[in-house]
């Protein structure tokens, strides 16, 4: 099913995040000994068969057959939003299929036979590979090489992993720590674990930490509910992006619910995705199951043992829509229902159709469902509309992300949020953009950087606390957002993503070349799916919905390309006369371009020292540095000098020391000797070494007077005096 979905003729190569697993049949080489090739290629084809369809039932793309092992992908050509976690299902359902293949295989082969499996995630470039008419899209990346070097490592029956691909799938599955391996043909250690199981709660909203917000779409609920319960049949298709808290929600409800008097109190059918190695989630079977066994307990329960409600639990097995509806109509001749279908991301497009004939034949019924998922389109427009459903309300409940006020309260919750630095937790919530899922996730993944660490009874804040990487999680969440786009959005996203944080319509309609009524049509389509937002309608200025979607969008380029994007805006932004030099540095930096990029970039930097925006100069012009050439003595010599005051400024006079002294050594002319050498001595002056300060001051003087420079004289004089007159 998923291997329909291979990239088209021509499709561009793009970087990827992906899980990548290998399966090796364990000891195979050696039955090829003694066994007829054509035995082999029977039992290969049998195992292949039965391994392929877990893979496949976890969305896995069987990506190769290499002789007796299999290269499964997760995350392409299709990303989910969970693509770590579906390697690890697949791979401990390939281990249960095997030990369910034992007798066989004893039987055939008078012995039994074990795979081993090694799964790395991490970024890999996609696209077509090969020679000529053999041309294949595959992944290449170090992901690939991991995975298959952990499963030589791998005992057999067991799934081994890499720590970056453990951390995908951490909530939902327990791993045992393996240890420091080495890897054939390299030369770093990695840290490898093995996949134990899930957790028995896996898949739930964790409700350690009290609701924030979500009191408007709470009591929308209520109130669909009690026009249900009065008989008008509704239909909630609550949605929203991963982690945005649908599961939250709907689990506070069920708490209303229960906490319902006894007589009033609904039959409540819930199901969800619950993580069950080798039954992949299908979420219209569960609902029909589950309303088999309400129906029972209700009907049982009302008047002792009752056949005909078993017999038709029996028949629900069946999938019969019209079963399901008639169980619907015993219950609600007692009690009203509500039908709670959640994880519905995971249904198929026949699903869809089953589930809204099911609904429509509750019609009139006190039923409230809830079907609950991450895609926009939960169930097919066309078939509600079709299916006449006149007598049912069908309610969109879409869940915002949170506000920044509820994101702060959420975020106060965490345990260590008294160590954040505010300026961590300011940047670390502009970064979650109100998803609470990310922003969890987020102070999360500072603590597994160890950013923060425990310290006795609380948290603290450990060093360098600009290394907020993009935790990987999240990264996915946001990649399968991107996959949901067609392929003219995305490209339209990433040329967004190349020119800035935000911009206006007027703008991209010039960058892009195109009109600004299409402009329009992809911003609307880009809001709608939730990763841009509209934030000035006089100036018609959109931008990204985070941080975090435009780094995430922007990693998805190859290198080449972006180069080749930055080089296309800069060069518009330039001839349109209006942008500032600071962005055109950006782009020409990003593009590569020395000649253009060094003249901007330092005139930018030139202009923030002076505003005493010393952070934004020293960034701007570290950018800078490794672009210049041994040979362009005159541009070198500016910019050691702008960084070396950036950086004394920002208190780095160590490094910012070095950069003076390597401009004073490239310099011959007195002038500039002087100038420098009182820089120089400036800086010693910061660090507290009056000696050396002094020492360099009177250098300067006598450089400066031999070229007649009166003015910075009396300038290195001032200097020198404010030395003195200091306590
Ligand atoms: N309003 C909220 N208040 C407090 N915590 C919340 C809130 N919303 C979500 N969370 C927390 O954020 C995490 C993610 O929420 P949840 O599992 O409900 O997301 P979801 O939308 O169901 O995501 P998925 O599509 O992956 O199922 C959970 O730990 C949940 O407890
Ligand atoms: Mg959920």
């Amino acid at each position: 099913m998923s291997n329909e979905a291979a990239p088209e003729g021509g499709a561009l190569a793009e970087l990827r995040h992906v899980a990548v697993l290998f399966a090796d049949l364990q000891g195979f080489t050696h039955l090829c000994e003694r066994l007829d090739p054509e035995e082999v290629v029977e039992i290969l084809d049998a195992l292949y068969d039965r391994l392929g369809a877990e893979a496949e039932r976890y969305g896995g793309y069987i990506d190769k057959v290499l002789g007796d092992g299999l290269m499964v992908l997760f995350g392409a050509p299709q990303a989910h939003e969970d693509d770590g976690l579906r390697a690890v299902m697949a791979g401990l359902a390939m281990q249960k299929a095997m030990d369910e293949l034992q007798p066989w295989i004893r039987e055939k082969l008078g012995q039994s036979l074990g795979i081993r499996i090694g799964i790395d995630a991490g970024p890999v470039v996609y696209g077509k590979v090969g020679p000529g008419s053999r041309v294949q899209p595959t992944v290449i990346g170090d992901a690939a090489n991991v995975a298959a070097r952990l499963q030589r490592i791998a005992a057999p029956g067991q799934v081994v992993i890499s720590d970056r691909g453990r951390r995908l799938a951490a909530r939902q599955i327990q791993f045992r720590k393996i240890g420091l391996v080495q890897l054939q043909g390299r030369n770093a250690e990695v840290v490898a674990y093995a996949a134990v199981a899930p957790f028995a709660s896996a898949g739930g909203a964790a409700q350690s930490t009290p609701l924030v917000g979500r009191s408007d779409e709470l009591k929308r609920l209520m109130t669909v509910y009690t026009m249900a319960v009065s008989g008008k049949t509704g239909l909630v298709l609550l949605t929203g992006e991963a982690g945005i808290g649908k599961t939250r929600l709907l689990s506070e409800f069920l708490g209303i619910l229960q906490a319902m008097d006894a007589k009033q109190r609904p039959v409540v059918v819930h199901v969800r995705n619950r993580w069950d190695v080798g039954n992949v989630y299908r979420p219209y079977d569960s609902m029909v199951g589950a309303i088999g066994a309400r129906a029972r307990q209700v009907l049982e329960g009302a008047n002792g043992d009752a056949p005909p409600a078993g017999l038709k639990a029996r028949a629900l097995l069946f999938g019969g829509t019209k079963t399901a509806a008639s169980m619907l109509r015993d219950i609600c001749e007692r009690l009203p229902a509500v039908i709670i279908v959640d994880d519905w991301q995971w249904a198929t497009n026949e699903d869809g159709e089953r589930i809204v004939q099911v609904i429509r034949e509750a019609a009139g019924l006190p039923v409230l469902f809830v079907i609950s998922g991450r895609r926009a389109d939960l169930v097919p427009q066309a078939s509600i509309a079709e299916a006449g459903i006149r007598d049912i309300t069908v309610h969109r409940l879409r869940l915002a992300p949170l506000g920044r006020n509820d994101s702060w309260l959420l975020l106060q919750q965490h345990p260590a949020f008294s160590a954040l630095p505010l300026d961590v937790a300011e940047s670390l919530l502009d970064r979650a953009g109100g998803n609470p899922a990310h922003v969890l996730e987020c102070i999360d993944s500072l603590i597994d950087q160890g950013l923060l660490a425990p310290s006795g009874d609380g948290w603290r804040a450990v060093q360098d606390r600009g290394a907020l990487l993009v935790p990987e999680m999240l990264r996915n969440d946001i990649l399968s957002h991107l996959d949901s786009l067609g392929p003219s959005e995305r490209d339209f996203l990433r040329l967004c993503a190349v020119i800035s944080l935000q911009f206006s319509v007027a703008m991209l309609a010039k960058v892009m070349a195109i009109a600004e009524a299409e402009v329009r049509s992809h911003l609307g389509a880009l809001v709608e799916a939730g990763l841009l937002v509209a934030m000035d309608a006089s100036t018609e200025t959109y931008a990204f919905r985070s941080g975090l979607v435009r780094e995430v969008t922007y990693d998805t380029m190859l290198k080449r390309h972006r180069r080749q994007l930055h080089l296309r805006v800069g060069e518009i932004l330039e001839a349109s006369g209006e942008a500032d030099s600071a962005d055109l540095v950006v782009h020409f930096v990003r593009a590569g371009v020395a000649e253009k990029a060094v003249p901007y970039g330092l005139a930018a930097g030139e202009t923030l020292l002076q505003q005493g925006d010393h952070d934004r100069a020293l960034a701007l012009l570290s950018e800078l540095e490794p672009l210049l050439s041994e040979g362009d003595t005159e541009h070198s010599v500016v910019l050691l000098e702008r960084l070396g005051e950036a950086l004394v400024c920002s208190g780095n006079c160590a490094a910012g020391l070095d950069r003076l002294l390597r401009a004073l050594s490239l310099v011959r002319d007195p002038a500039s000797r002087g100038r420098l050498m009182a820089q120089v001595g400036w800086a010693y002056a910061i660090q507290g070494r009056a000696e050396m300060a002094v020492k360099h001051y009177q250098r300067a003087q006598e450089a400066l007077s031999g070229a007649g420079e009166l003015q910075q004289q009396m300038l290195v004089a001032a200097s020198m005096r404010w030395l003195y007159d200091r306590p």
